[in-house]
């Protein structure tokens, strides 16, 4: 898989990934916005560790967003099971550097329309922490609406807060 965007490109993550990817995901204001099972800090291992994972799995669902040819993000899906089959999760995390170019907008917008279009899916949805403006002005942005507060669902650094959850629907 491969969508090309403005000034970057949504593909497969490959071996060769592994140096630039713990680069840019050794970072604690990465860390504090995502799930506990991303790594902190990001070691070498668990970098080759994701990129065996993400290439096993079937659907291939967890890609890397690459600037000049580098894996200096991520951005994938959760497919759901049962009752909730026709949803899925998404989430994507991006190097600093790269911050505040639009390029995760862009990135959530054509990864929306490669899982409505490849997936049969009706629903996408996201997480955010209550903590991370950012990234719900990310979703905004590709067009997910705000559902609802899931008052403290989330306990992340010991704290016990509220995520906000965005939806769009097909
Ligand atoms: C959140 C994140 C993905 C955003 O990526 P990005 O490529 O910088 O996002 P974009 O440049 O496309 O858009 C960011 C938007 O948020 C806005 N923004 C940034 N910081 C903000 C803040 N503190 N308050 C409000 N809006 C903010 C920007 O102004 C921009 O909106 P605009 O285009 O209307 O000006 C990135 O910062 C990141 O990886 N954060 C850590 C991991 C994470 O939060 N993952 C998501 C978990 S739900």
């Amino acid at each position: 898989m491969e969508i090309e965007c403005d000034n970057f490109t949504i593909r497969n993550w490959r071996v060769g990934d592994e140096m630039s990817l713990v680069h840019h995901a050794n970072n604690r204001k990465i860390w504090r916005n995502v799930r506990d099972r991303f790594p902190h800090p990001y070691k070498p291992e668990d970098a080759v560790w994701w990129i065996s994972y993400a290439n096993s799995e079937r659907p291939v669902v967890n890609f890397a967003i690459a600037v000049e040819g580098a894996a200096v993000g991520g951005i994938g899906l959760i497919l759901r099971d049962d009752v909730y089959r026709l949803s899925a999760e998404i989430g994507y995390w991006l190097g600093e550097e790269y911050w505040g170019r639009g390029i995760v907008s862009q990135a959530v917008s054509a990864l929306t329309e490669y899982a409505f279009a490849n997936f049969g899916l009706c629903r996408l949805y996201a997480e955010v922490f209550e903590w991370n403006p950012a990234s719900m002005r990310v979703l905004e942005k590709a067009g997910y609406q705000l559902e609802g507060r899931l008052r403290k669902s989330v306990i992340k650094e010991g704290q016990i807060i509220d995520a906000c959850i965005y939806a769009i629907v097909r």
